[in-house]
C-alpha cells in the first residue's frame, strides 16, 4: 500500500505515526514533511499548496490513498483534483471546504439545517458593522470569515474592542482578504469541545472527544494561538452528549451541505461550546483533523484507522476503529515570542530516554547539517499515554521539561478542566 499524507505539521507527523504503526510495510509519503515524518515516510518536498506537483506526486509514486492535513490545500481544490484524476482522497472538495474557509457560509449553512450556534451577522461594509456593533450587547465577538490560521476570532469583552477589530478587519485590512467579510455573533459560555467526526457523507464515526487549550497563557489567559495544549477523552463529553452531537449538528450538517451540492467526506471538526444547560452549539466547523488535537486522539487509537479512512475517501459503509482504554495529554513546546513574532533558529535537544508513555512529534523544525533547529511558532508536541489522565498529564510533562531548547514557551497546565473534574 502506497500513502500519501500531505502537510508538514505536528498533526501530519501525528497521521504518518499512527498510518506508519498499523502498516509497517507500506510506502508511506510525506509533502513536505517535517524532521519527525522523516523518520517514519519519505518526505517529498513539495509545499503542500502546489497542487500540481503533488497531483504529480500522486501519479508518479502510484498512492493509493492520500490523506490531507491543512485547510488550505483543501480550499484550493487538491482533493477536487486528485478525486478527479481516478485518485482515492480523504478530505473534502473546495466547495464542501466552505465550511471551514468562510465562517459565513457555515453559518448560512448551519442556519438551514437548524444547528445551533451563536446568533451572527456577517457584514462586508465598515458603515454597517459598527451600527450593528453599536447596537449588541457586550461581550460579544468578532471574527474574519476567511481561514487566518486560527487568529481570525476576537472575543471582545467591549463594543469600543468590537469596533476596533471591526476597523482591523473592513478598514486597515489587517488580515488580508480573510477579512473582507466580517461575522459579528453572540458570546457563547461554556465549555470548549472538538468533536472530530469521519464521514463519508452520510455516515458518521466519532474519535474520542478532545480539548484544546487556545490560549497562550497558563489559567486560560493571554492572546489566541492555533493551540498550546489538548487532551482526549473529556468525561464532559459523555455517550448522551455525542450521541446529541451527531443528531443535531452533525447529521444535519452534512445533509445540508449535501443538498447545497456541497457534499463533505473526510474529516468533519465540530468545535462546540457545551452550555450550563449541557447541549451543545457549534462554534465553528473545521473540514480537517484539528492540530494539536490529532496528537492526543490518535495515539488512543488501537487499530483500523487507515481502514476508516479508505473508507471515508471511498465513500463506502465505514467501520469502527479500536479503542485503547486511557488518555492522553499533549504538550505543545513553541518558540519564544509565539504568536505574534516567534524566533526561529535555536538548537533542539531531544534526550533518548524520555519518560514512559511520552511520543514527541514534529511541528516547526528543521534538520541543517544534522542539528535540529527551531522552525516555526509552534515547535513540538509532547504527547503523554497512560491509563489514567493523571499520569498522561504527569508523563507530557515531564516529556514537556526534558526537551530543551532557547526560550521554551509551554503551559504545565493542559487538561486543568478534567484535573478539576476528577
Ligand atoms: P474560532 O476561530 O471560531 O474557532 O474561534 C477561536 C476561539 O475563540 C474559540 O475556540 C473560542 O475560544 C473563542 N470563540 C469563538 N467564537 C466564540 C463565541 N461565539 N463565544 C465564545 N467564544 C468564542
Ligand atoms: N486546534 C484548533 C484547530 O485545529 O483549528
Amino acid at each position: 500500500m502506497r500513502l500519501l499524507v500531505i502537510g508538514g505539521g505536528g498533526r501530519e507527523h501525528a497521521l504518518c505515526w499512527a498510518l506508519r504503526r498499523e502498516n509497517p510495510h507500506a510506502d508511506i509519503y510525506a509533502a513536505p514533511g517535517n524532521p519527525g515524518t522523516g523518520t517514519l515516510a519519505t518526505n517529498l518536498n513539495i509545499p503542500s499548496d502546489d497542487l500540481d506537483r503533488l497531483a504529480d506526486a500522486v501519479d508518479a509514486y502510484g498512492i493509493d490513498l492520500t490523506v490531507i492535513g491543512p485547510e488550505v490545500p483543501l480550499a484550493m481544490g487538491l482533493a477536487d483534483r486528485l478525486r478527479g484524476e481516478g485518485r482515492v482522497v480523504f478530505g473534502p472538495g473546495a466547495a464542501a471546504a466552505q465550511i471551514e474557509a468562510s465562517k459565513s457560509f457555515a453559518k448560512g449553512v448551519m442556519e438551514r439545517a437548524g444547528v445551533t450556534t451563536a446568533r451572527s451577522a456577517s457584514f462586508s461594509t465598515l458603515a454597517e458593522a459598527l451600527a450593528y456593533v453599536d447596537a449588541h450587547p457586550e461581550p460579544l465577538v468578532v471574527k474574519a470569515s476567511g481561514l487566518a490560521a486560527g487568529k481570525g476570532a476576537v472575543v471582545c469583552a467591549t463594543r469600543r474592542d468590537a469596533a476596533i477589530a471591526v476597523r482591523a478587519m473592513l478598514g486597515e485590512k489587517r488580515f488580508g482578504s480573510a477579512g473582507q467579510v466580517v461575522v459579528i455573533e453572540d458570546f457563547l459560555e461554556g465549555e470548549e469541545l472538538s468533536v472530530f467526526a469521519v464521514t463519508n457523507g452520510r455516515e458518521v464515526r466519532l474519535l474520542p472527544a478532545a480539548q484544546d487549550h487556545k490560549r497562550l497563557l497558563e489559567g486560560d489567559q493571554g492572546p489566541n494561538t492555533g493551540g498550546m495544549g489538548a487532551y482526549a477523552p473529556v468525561s464532559l463529553a459523555s455517550h448522551d452528549l455525542l450521541q446529541m452531537v451527531e443528531r443535531d449538528v452533525l447529521l444535519p450538517t452534512l445533509a445540508q451541505l449535501e443538498d447545497e451540492g456541497a457534499p463533505f467526506s473526510g474529516l468533519l471538526y465540530a468545535g462546540l461550546m457545551i452550555g450550563a444547560d449541557g447541549a451543545p452549539s457549534v462554534i465553528e466547523f473545521n473540514c480537517r483533523f484539528g492540530d494539536p488535537e490529532t496528537q492526543a486522539v490518535l495515539p488512543l487509537i488501537d487499530g483500523g484507522l487507515t481502514d476508516l479512512l479508505d473508507a471515508a475517501a471511498r465513500g463506502v459503509a465505514l467501520p469502527h476503529v479500536q479503542l485503547r482504554q486511557g488518555a492522553a495529554v499533549t504538550t505543545v513546546l513553541a518558540a519564544p515570542g509565539y504568536p505574534d513574532t516567534p524566533r526561529l533558529g535555536s538548537i533542539i535537544s531531544i534526550p533518548d530516554d524520555l519518560p514512559e508513555g511520552v511520543t514527541i512529534f514534529h511541528a516547526g523544525t528543521r534538520l541543517e547539517d544534522g542539528v535540529l533547529r527551531v522552525n516555526g511558532g509552534r515547535v513540538l508536541a509532547v504527547t503523554g499515554v497512560a491509563e489514567g489522565f493523571a499520569e498522561a498529564q504527569e508523563a507530557s510533562r515531564a516529556g514537556a521539561q526534558a526537551v530543551q531548547f532557547e526560550g521554551k514557551v509551554w503551559r504545565t497546565d493542559i487538561g486543568w478542566r478534567e484535573a478539576a473534574r476528577a
